[in-house]
């Protein structure tokens, strides 16, 4: 089936993906990205798609109608709307939280009205494993788990999955929320751990390891989160949530140190630090209900697919590099103005 489709935050990390999987699976789609571009939005991740003739850049803030307007205008009625579009690092929600409530409740509330006057057909809002709060040593993330969230940014993203779920119940609206466990991959913005670590290591600076290293994250690539979302696009269950991930339970200092190994450079680049305030000990995703009602599944494995991100930022060293200079914003600057 042919679609149009708003893709919210798609110059971000995992919306570009996301763009470039409909790009090559689903060829024939009308895409609109609607992105404000701060600084986790970069077009340079769209490079290979932004000359496709279905696919259009809308630079906007879904906090402001008048913008979102535009997104709609490019797509059409009746079309279906991932939203992606978040302040999105937990650290900068505790420097201050205001973008975050700005962005993130209200932006979805904006999105929601748009959506709702705009006849869309299905809006998936992509939500996170956090609004869960932390887990103990043991026990799983179900979508029964009492939202516990503990940091601004997963108090605002639990927020605007309470708006999606009222205006389902109000409204009947074709809302599905999805909850996802860490990702990691290609185009992530270097100031999350993963690509953090690995752009440090390379450059033989030290690896920032907050408190003991032993607070455990659910990993899970971008690749297999995006088809879960286009999974839960097309057959998923109006109204529902589902839980996303693939039972990758690793603490930090694995990581790290799998990260050092792979690139050749010792530990003692690794850094002890102060701990992340309130800083969730584990989390850790129950996904059997997308597998089993969707047939969703992991394609790819934790040992394959972090050395596969490893090759990946070493062979975009340009790209990193402009990230931590900041020169894709002034290269975007002239043309956006922000
Ligand atoms: P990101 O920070 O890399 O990208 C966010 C994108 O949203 C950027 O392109 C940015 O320019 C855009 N944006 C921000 N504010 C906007 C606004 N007001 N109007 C329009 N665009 C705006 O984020 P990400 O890591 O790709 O996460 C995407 C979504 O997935 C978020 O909703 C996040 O909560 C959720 N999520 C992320 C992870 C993860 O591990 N990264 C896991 C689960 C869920
Ligand atoms: O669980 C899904 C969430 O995963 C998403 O909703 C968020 O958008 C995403 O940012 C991510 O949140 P985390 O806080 O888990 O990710 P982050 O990469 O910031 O940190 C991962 C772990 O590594 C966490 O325990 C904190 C730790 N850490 C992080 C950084 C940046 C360090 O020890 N040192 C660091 O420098």
């Amino acid at each position: 089936m042919t679609l149009s489709c708003i893709v919210t935050g798609g110059a971000g990390f995992i919306g570009s993906n996301f763009l470039h999987l409909l790009a090559e699976t689903r060829p024939d789609w009308k895409v609109v990205n609607l992105d404000a571009l701060t600084y986790a939005g970069n077009l340079e991740n769209l490079k290979s798609i932004e000359a496709r003739k279905n696919y259009t850049f809308v630079h906007g803030d879904i906090r402001e109608p008048d913008q979102v307007e535009k997104a709609f205008a490019a797509a059409g009625d009746g079309c279906v709307v991932v939203h992606f579009a978040a302040e999105s690092h937990v650290d900068r929600s505790i420097q201050s939280g205001i973008p975050f409530v700005t962005t993130n409740v209200v932006g979805t509330q904006v999105l929601l009205d748009a959506s709702r006057k705009h006849g869309v057909t299905r809006f998936v809002h992509v939500s996170t494993d956090e609004v869960y709060g932390s887990l103990g040593d043991t026990g799983f993330f179900t979508e029964e788990t009492p939202i516990q969230p503990n940091s601004p940014y997963s108090a605002s993203k639990a927020a605007s999955d309470f708006l999606v779920r009222a205006a389902c119940h109000t409204h009947h609206f074709p809302g599905l929320i999805t909850r996802c466990s860490n990702n990691y991959g290609p185009y992530q913005f270097p100031e999350k751990l993963i690509p953090l670590m690995i752009a440090n290591a390379s450059e033989s600076k030290p690896l920032p390891v907050y408190g003991d290293g032993m607070n455990v994250r659910d990993w899970l690539y971008v690749v297999d989160h995006c088809e879960a979302i286009l999974a839960v696009l097309e057959k998923g269950r109006v109204g529902d949530v589902y839980n996303i991930g693939g039972h990758n339970e690793y603490p930090n200092l694995f990581i790290v140190k799998t990260i050092l190994k792979t690139l050749g450079r010792p530990e003692s680049l690794i850094h002890y630090v102060k701990d992340r305030p309130g800083h969730d000990r584990r989390y850790a995703i129950d996904a059997s209900k997308i597998e089993r009602e969707l047939g969703w599944r992991p394609r790819y494995k934790f040992e394959d697919a972090l050395p596969l991100t490893i090759r990946w930022y070493q062979s975009q060293t340009e790209w990193l590099q402009r990230v931590r200079n900041g020169a894709y914003r002034e290269y975007y600057a002239h043309q956006y103005g922000n």
